[in-house]
């Protein structure tokens, strides 16, 4: 229960998340712009997947067990001859769902998924078959980043597999889905019903998901090139009484499938601490957007609470070599860990920021969620000053990047060295990874003793480790606003 909407007595959505999309216009490099995060309370770590052949009769088992919150089986699909290179932070646990998951990341043909709840009405999620099989949201952002070489094409993969398989869910999701050109928004509806819809987002567009949404649909979107969906899309809705095709409403996505509640709207509030055209606002004052800019919403105090478990920028553009996409990813919720460069050429990731174990590795998510508690002693001295520190050392590798590192590892595959290139690649990225962490031991340490000298430590109270007596445990950097100036908060 998320409490915030506990106070509010709102009923708390399955979960959330969050993604930012810029369109292309709107940006001041000209490339479209995806950020985000995933508010799954799990282990996340980031995992390079190569690119791997795979014989005819592969197949890979989707969806979900009877542990899921709305239990099902497991089926197995074929698999493609063939997927890409990838990069994604991996997670392992989310609603009961087979672990490992993911919300998406970026493959080696520029396509970046993003998944994000986007809760549906009662009705469509008591519909939902017990058990139920089909792919579910995981199991889509991993395909499209396997599959699609375009946003347009992840979109179509997504469609012919809820038509083949169904879709297992925990309550309803979407997909935000971009590529140099556009991007698109795909929502995925619980009740066994097949049932899914998709709007294109131009260059000139701001989009967040938060959570995701779809209003005003054609009805004859069959013909349409900026909107895609299931073909019961709107006969269904009428069936059911949600849309009245004789009345005077358009159909409106939302309105028939969202959740019907007074307090909710599609894009105006009432799911979580910001609503998305709060948000969406905010990132259009910042026109033209730069990758910088991007970080700094994506790390949003209002909205990075203690739940997301990493945060991701990616400039989605076509670099002269697939192994010079840049992602930048946060080891924890941003608002308290630095993005670090992460090429698609690396070679791999080092423990302390893959898959580990935490009795033997120093585990980055862990150093920086140190850092998030330790600025929630005194949240409005704190944050300013670890803020401060992190976009420098992200100015400080975005300067690295951009004047040698790119400049030589394109000089290393223009002489046909791909192995010196992915090296030189892999050994910038980690030097970065690892002085960021050296920046969170060091921070930590001096937060502590700060904090304990200074008379701010506060021990924890009962078993809510982050209780600052707003009785929200999720939330303590909450309300800062990182527009205003620190004296006029
Ligand atoms: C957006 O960019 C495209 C070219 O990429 C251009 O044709 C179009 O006019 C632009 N739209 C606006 C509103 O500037
Ligand atoms: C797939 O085919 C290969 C030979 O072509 C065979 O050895 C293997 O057992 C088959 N695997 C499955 C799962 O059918
Ligand atoms: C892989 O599949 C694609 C299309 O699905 C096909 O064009 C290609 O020939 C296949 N390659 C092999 C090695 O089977
Ligand atoms: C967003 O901006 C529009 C246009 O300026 C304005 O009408 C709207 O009220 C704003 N919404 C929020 C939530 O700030």
């Amino acid at each position: 229960m998320l409490p915030l909407l506990g106070l509010l007595g709102l009923a708390a959505p399955a979960t959330a998340s969050y993604a930012f999309y810029v369109g292309k216009n709107l940006t001041e490099s000209g490339h479209v712009l995806l950020g985000g995060t995933g508010e799954e309370v799990s282990s996340h770590w980031l995992q390079l997947f190569p690119a791997q052949d795979h014989p005819s009769n592969a197949t890979i088992t989707v969806g979900v067990t009877q542990d899921a919150s709305y239990p099902g089986k497991l089926i197995t699909i074929p698999q493609v001859n063939h997927t890409w290179r990838y990069m994604s932070m991996e997670y392992s646990d989310f609603e009961g769902f087979p672990a490992p998951l993911t919300n998406g990341g970026l493959n080696e043909k520029g396509v970046a998924v993003r998944d994000v709840w986007a809760s549906n009405r009662d009705e469509l999620t008591e519909m939902t078959p017990n058990p139920q099989t089909g792919v579910q949201y995981s199991d889509l952002a991993r395909i499209v980043m396997e599959r699609a070489s375009t946003a347009r094409e992840g979109v179509e993969i997504i469609g012919d597999l809820i038509k083949k398989h169904g879709f297992a869910t925990y309550g309803g999701n979407s997909h935000l889905i971009a590529d140099k050109v556009e991007g698109w928004v795909v929502w995925e509806f619980a009740g066994g019903e097949k049932l899914w819809a998709a709007e294109q987002l131009g260059p000139d567009v701001v989009r967040v998901s938060y959570p995701g949404y779809i209003e005003e649909f054609p009805v004859d979107f069959a013909g349409s090139r900026d909107y895609m969906g299931s073909e019961n899309l709107v006969d269904f809705a009428v069936a059911q009484g949600w849309w009245d095709p004789d009345g005077d409403e358009p159909f409106n996505v939302f309105k028939a499938y969202g959740v019907q509640c007074d307090s909710y709207h599609a894009r105006t509030g009432g799911f979580k601490y910001m609503s998305q055209a709060a948000l969406e606002n905010a990132t259009l004052a910042m026109v033209p957007v730069t990758e910088k800019d991007l970080m700094k919403r994506v790390r949003d105090p209002r909205i990075c609470d203690d739940q997301p478990g990493y945060g991701q920028v990616i400039r989605v553009y076509e670099p002269e070599d697939p192994d010079l996409y840049l992602i930048w990813n946060a080891a924890t919720g941003s608002v308290a860990a630095p993005f670090v460069p992460w090429y698609l050429g690396v070679e791999d990731v080092p423990p302390e920021f893959g898959q580990h174990r935490y009795l033997t590795t120093v585990f980055a998510g862990r150093v920086f969620k140190r850092v998030l508690y330790y600025m929630c002693s005194a949240p409005k001295r704190f944050l300013p000053l670890v803020t401060d520190m992190y976009t420098s050392f992200e100015e400080e590798s975005a300067a690295a990047a951009t004047t040698w590192v790119e400049t030589a590892a394109k000089m290393l595959l223009e002489a046909g060295d791909r192995d010196a290139a992915r090296k030189m690649l892999t050994f910038f990225s980690h030097t970065r990874a690892y002085k960021s962490l050296e920046i969170g031991k060091t921070l930590t340490d001096a937060l502590d003793g700060y904090i304990k000298l200074s008379g701010v430590w506060q021990t924890p109270k009962g078993d809510l480790i982050n209780e600052m007596g707003s009785n929200e445990r999720m939330n303590c950097l909450t309300g800062i606003n990182p527009d205003k100036p620190a004296d006029q908060q």
